[in-house]
Order: structure tokens, then sequence, then C-alpha cells
């Protein structure tokens, strides 16, 4: 960092992020940024889920969405608190440039000049509500960042909010398999790490399957953060599909009393 105000600049944006987390089941907040190398950031939100492990961490939030508009070139991370043993392994274990441990929740690299740019992510807006073919079409186009070494399989996702904010997700491969994210989760964790929890719906692209539909991963994510929404989901030659998130996991599963833990 040039000063300490930078880094406490830095410090509020991800603070104020961490009040757009998701965490019904912890009841703890938390958000990371993720700084790059032309100082250009952007932050991501921890989403909870009723099966735990579908948890979306706040690092893997930021992670998605910035790879999902192409941006990979991480300089820093910073975490809305002390950062955990587990943060600090995915930070090990995720394709970034080693990055030391220079503060409590401050990754980057020592002597290093970082300058802070314009915030990624944070969507764009129609001007009036659209056709599926124009949410498919950018959903067509996400589809050109996914980032897919294990599968050749590229899935892109665009979730539009009620007030038609709207924001890229593109399906996002790690070499560890349980982190990676499916392009309609990636879309969801980039509009809520923004601060849009009210998706209206979502376009899908995956023209490699005429058979693909959401997995179910992304169907207990949708139940959770997005019921009401609408799911379009275009597999090319074929005419788009169109359901209901409510209807694609009948009898979910719900935890009636979710809020366990105190801070
Ligand atoms: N995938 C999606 O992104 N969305 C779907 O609806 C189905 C599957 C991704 C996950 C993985 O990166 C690849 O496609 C193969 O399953």
């Amino acid at each position: 960092m040039k000063n300490s105000w930078d880094i406490d600049t830095l410090r509020h944006y991800v603070q104020e992020a961490a009040l757009h987390s998701f965490t019904p089941y912890s009841g703890l907040p938390r958000a990371a940024l993720v700084l790059m190398s032309d100082g250009a950031w952007a932050c991501g939100v921890r989403i909870e889920n009723a099966s735990y492990s579908l948890v979306i961490p706040a690092l893997s939030s930021a992670l998605v969405s910035t790879a999902s508009i192409g941006r990979k070139d991480i300089a820093a991370i910073l975490f809305s608190g002390p950062a955990k043993q587990e943060e600090k392994n995915a930070i090990l274990q995720t394709v970034t440039p080693s990055l030391d441990q220079l503060d409590k929740d401050f990754f980057g690299t020592s002597g290093r000049t970082y300058r802070i740019g314009n915030q990624l992510t944070m969507g764009k807006y129609f001007s009036k509500p659209i056709d599926p073919n124009t949410g498919i079409r950018l959903a067509r186009h996400a589809a050109e960042y996914a980032d897919i070494p294990e599968s050749n399989f590229p899935v892109g996702a665009i979730a539009v909010t009620d007030e038609l904010q709207y924001f890229q997700g593109a399906n996002i491969e790690h070499p560890d398999w349980t982190r990676i994210l499916c392009a309609e989760r990636a879309a969801i964790a980039t509009a809520m790490s923004a601060g849009a929890s009210n998706i209206r719906s979502i376009y899908v692209s995956c023209l490699k399957s005429t058979a693909a539909s959401p997995c179910g991963a992304c169907r207990q994510v949708l139940y959770e953060v997005a019921p009401e929404s609408v799911v379009w989901f275009d597999r090319g030659s074929q005419p788009p599909r169109c359901f209901r998130a409510k209807d694609l996991l009948p009898e979910a599963f719900r935890l009636t009393n979710p809020h366990r833990a105190s801070p």
C-alpha cells in the first residue's frame, strides 16, 4: 500500500460489502475484496446455504465475479475481518500469484505500491424490461468468459434484478472440483456481492448439450436466494426452456430455525 489511507479505504469498501452477505445460518457477515493489478477492485460476499457445503465463500464470490468478466490479474486480497485459516488455504490453492500475508486481513506483495481504481462488477442497467432473446444473447456472450480447463463445457448466465440491473456469470473451474461454480451461481454471487438481492430472472446459455438444465446445487441456491425468480435456459438450436426457480426443487430442504451462532 502507498499509505495507510489506501488500505483504510479498501477496508471500508470490504466492510460495507459484508453487509450484503447472505449468512442466515452462521449470522456472521463476510466479504472479500480482490484488487487487480491496475487498481480495479471488486468485493464478494459469503452466500450460505442450508446444505452448508454449498456455501459460496466470500473469496470465491469475488473471484468468480471478476473471472466472469475476464479479470484474473489479482494483485491483493483483503477480508472484512482477520483472515481465517480456510481463507488462507483458499488463497494458496487458488490460481493467483502467491500472495504474502501482510496484515491480519490483507494479502499482497510486500514493498509493492498499489493504486485504487474503479469498482468492477457493479452491473449494468436495461432501460426497459427485456425479452428472453435479449437475455439469452447476453448469456451466450457471458459464456465466452467461461474458464473451463476441466470440462471444456462453457456456460454463461445473466442475473437480472427487479430494477433491471444485470450481472454476468460464467462457469469458473478449479483443479479442486469442489471449488467449481456454475455460471448460474457465478451470476448470483456477482449480483448479491453488489448488493442486488432481488433477482427476478436468470438467463442461462449452454450450447454444448441439448439435454442440459440447472444442476442440483444451483437449484438449492436459487431456492434459497431467489425462489420467485424465473430461469430461462438456452440450449442452442432448441427453443429456450423457462422454469420458475421454486418449481426446480420441489420439497426442498430448508432449516426452519437457521440463526444458530452468535458472533
Ligand atoms: N455447469 C454450469 O455452469 N451450469 C449448468 O447449468 C450445468 C453445468 C458447469 C459446471 C462445470 O463447470 C461444467 O458446466 C460441467 O459440468
